[in-house]
């Protein structure tokens, strides 16, 4: 991939002189959705699949990008010195973003850049193509320019321009699954104070099957602000009547005993799924912890049902690929994985049955949606760097 990568940055800028790669994975969450602005916790692993990067400073104050994932738009060409949103910057608008963001935290990038990207991750798939490109922007400023900042920052600093420059209210877990990121590892997460473990993700004989709906996504982020604030909502009725900073510091029968205080049936089921997803997750990782595979897929199945029902962001593409799953043997757990509304689901499936599940849920989804699933087994990488 080195090669290939710099090959075409040659081809694009001229030649490959003080240019470096770079890669960032992309994510996966496990369990644990839209819990991550209530204040829970959240189960992501990064993926070995992801954006690979080649970048170089340059003596004027030009950006130049390129991706090969979209050839046909070419080299978009912008300024360090005008530096704003631009829906004809298209994805850029990543990339652009970071140096903003470094540049509101106090690192002003000195000069301009090349850049050429190139990802593995399939495009809208829900696998967060966007934040592995933040993170990987990151990580080349930090590099190339030497700045002081941790990956930890790095994932905060993503979160910001995603959520100040690019417009998308986000929770911290994207980016901080890619760019915390360890082989082998999914990694728990407290959003309340981000303090975090990593667990190992010892399947013994199953795999992790992911299932892209090749859904397109469109009113998708509208309508992920419109849970946040469906949330934030439910919290400040909530917090009327008890003492809690987020959702996530609610048990289940401390949220029953006060959800009449929300009011609206709507908002209650809302905050029931953040409530309940939240020590679903806790759970799933004690199960973990004790190799119990099957208590862990069973807490999968109620995530999505939850998803469906409460929190309304599955829809019948996510739906189908999940339901479906639930009836081939040898599938532990499936569910939507990621902001929900198209994307995909997650499955740990037994190695002997990965065939007949790919072949009997690929054919149900084309026979019920009318275009096909794209199947994926995938591996639990490590966070970004320099190759
Ligand atoms: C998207 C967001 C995350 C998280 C998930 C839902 O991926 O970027 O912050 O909220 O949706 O769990």
């Amino acid at each position: 991939m080195k090669e290939i990568v710099l090959q075409k940055f040659a081809e694009i800028y001229g030649d490959t002189e003080g240019a470096q790669v770079y890669f960032a994975p992309g994510r996966v969450n496990m369990i644990g959705e839209h819990t991550d602005y209530n204040g829970g916790h959240v189960f992501p692993c990064a993926l070995t699949i992801g954006t690979y990067g080649v970048a170089r400073k340059r003596r004027d104050r030009k950006l130049r990008f390129y991706s090969m994932n979209f050839e046909r738009i070419g080299v978009l060409e912008s300024s360090l010195d005008n530096i704003s949103p631009d829906p004809w910057a298209d994805w850029t608008n990543y990339p652009k973003g970071i140096i903003w963001a470094f540049g509101e935290k106090g690192m002003e990038i000195p000069t301009g850049l090349d850049i050429l990207l190139s990802g593995n991750i399939p495009n809208g798939s829900g696998l967060s193509s966007s934040a592995s490109v933040e993170v990987l922007t990151g990580f080349i400023l930090r590099d190339l320019f030497g700045f002081d900042v941790s990956n930890q920052e790095l994932a905060l600093i993503g979160q910001y321009s995603e959520n100040h420059f690019n417009g998308v209210n986000c929770g911290i877990m994207d980016q901080f699954a890619i760019a915390m990121g360890k082989k082998g590892h999914a990694i728990f997460l407290d959003t309340a104070d981000l303090s975090y473990e990593y667990a190992p993700i010892q399947l013994e004989n199953a795999k992790i099957v992911i299932a892209c709906s090749n859904k397109k996504r469109g009113l998708g982020d509208s309508k992920y602000n419109e849970r946040r604030s469906e949330c934030e909502e439910a919290l400040a009725e909530l917090q009327k009547v008890c003492h809690i900073s987020s959702l996530g510091e609610l048990t289940e029968e401390e949220f029953e005993q006060h959800r009449g205080s929300i009011d609206s049936e709507v908002r209650q089921r809302r905050a029931k799924h953040a409530v309940y997803e939240n020590r679903r997750t806790i759970q799933a990782v004690q199960a973990l912890k004790s190799n119990d595979v099957t208590a862990f897929g069973q807490l999968m199945n109620a995530s999505h049902v939850s998803l469906r029902d409460d929190y309304e962001v599955t829809g019948v593409e996510l739906d189908t690929l999940v339901e479906e799953a639930w009836k081939v043997e040898g599938v532990i757990g499936s569910r939507m994985t990621g902001a929900g509304f198209g994307g995909c689901t997650v499955s740990i499936v037994k190695e002997e049955a990965i065939d007949d599940f790919i072949t009997r849920v690929g054919a149900a989804y084309q026979d019920r949606i009318g275009y096909a699933a794209d199947f994926y087994v995938v591996e639990i990488g490590d966070g970004p760097c320099k190759l």
